[in-house]
């Protein structure tokens, strides 16, 4: 019977694509699995017609007459593949069905974000990894990557599947100095059109980032300093990084022979004795070391103006 009725609805398409309307309220049908819904199917301009019907996998209303609006309920949806369809049959036997936009969903139970690498290298890549648990449909996944409460990346499932399924992603993340101490999260969501028919999203645990980066000046590498004029009696060669840096001081005078290790591990020397030459502080951290010169200038008192 279903063979004949496709047969001859190919036979007479053509002839009878009419002006016969099928529509549906709602336009589309989205349930939870195992919840209920329940849509109307409106017909119009259809003429020399027999009746309609609902026809899908919670079984069908047979034929109805003289009518131009069906109402069809589907109770505890437990079915990943239901296809509803509504059908108008003319007295020529031809039938012209038409499919019901039906999406069967369920949120994941769980979405999770492996810890990420701990610590960072500043401007390395490294990759996040997200895991959805037993999810449907696929073609209404969308997983998104947040850090510090921006999207940094959207991706979709590549999947068909319509029954719940579990899938791994992963994005590559750049990460940057100031990126030391956000945190970093997946949400896994079903975006449905109109968007207001998607459930709300599900999101993994957070994980805060330490990124280390090398010590780095905030004042310039080098300072030329003179004594007269100067009334500093401290150098100050605070750098930034991550870890805190050490620093080590040494002086290389321009009247004395050598190189002299200075017994101050702190960001600030005190000068006991303002004599002409080179500081120097080097700043350290796990990541790496870098030097800063302080060059002290004797100037003759009465030259300057
Ligand atoms: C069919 O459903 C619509 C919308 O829910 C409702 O307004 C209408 O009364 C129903 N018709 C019948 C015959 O139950
Ligand atoms: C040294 O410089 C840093 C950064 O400019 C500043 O925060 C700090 O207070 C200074 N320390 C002294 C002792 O001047
Ligand atoms: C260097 O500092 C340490 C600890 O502050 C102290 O024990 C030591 O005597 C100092 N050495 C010199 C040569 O000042």
């Amino acid at each position: 019977m279903r063979l004949f009725m496709l047969v001859t609805f190919i036979l007479f398409s053509g002839k009878s694509a009419h002006s016969c309307e099928i529509r549906f309220n709602p336009p589309k049908v989205f349930v939870k699995y195992g919840g209920s819904a329940a849509a109307s199917c409106y017909i119009s301009q259809c003429n020399d017609i027999a009746g309609m019907g609902w026809e899908s996998s919670f079984g069908g209303t047979g034929l109805k007459e003289g009518i131009s609006t069906l109402n069809t309920t589907f109770d505890k949806v437990t079915d990943w593949n239901v296809d509803p369809k509504c059908f108008v049959s003319f007295l020529n036997d031809e039938q012209i069905p038409k499919k019901l936009p039906f999406t069967v969903y369920k949120m994941p139970d769980k979405v999770s974000m492996s810890k990420p690498k701990d610590p960072m290298r500043a401007t390395s890549s490294y990759d996040l990894q997200c895991d959805i648990k037993d999810v449907a449909p696929a073609n209404s996944l969308v997983i998104r990557w947040y850090k510090g409460n921006k999207i940094i990346h959207e991706q979709k499932s590549t999947r068909q599947d319509r029954s719940p399924f579990d899938e791994t992603f992963t994005t590559t993340l750049k990460v940057a100095v100031e990126d030391n101490g956000e945190e970093v999260w997946c949400e896994a969501r079903l975006k449905f059109v109109p968007e207001e028919q998607s459930p709300p999203p599900k999101r993994s645990e957070a994980h805060v980032l330490t990124v280390f980066y090398p010590p780095c000046f905030i004042k310039p590498q080098s300072e030329m300093l003179s004594i007269c004029t100067s009334s500093k009696s401290s150098l100050n060669c605070t750098a930034i990084g991550n870890p805190t840096p050490v620093y080590s001081w040494t002086f290389t005078g321009t009247t004395q022979e050598g190189i002299q290790e200075k017994n101050e591990t702190g960001p600030v020397l005190t000068l006991e004795s303002q004599l002409p030459g080179v500081y120097s502080c080097t700043a350290t951290n796990a990541v790496g070391k870098t030097t800063k010169y302080f060059h002290l200038i004797t100037v003759q008192g009465n030259n300057i103006s």
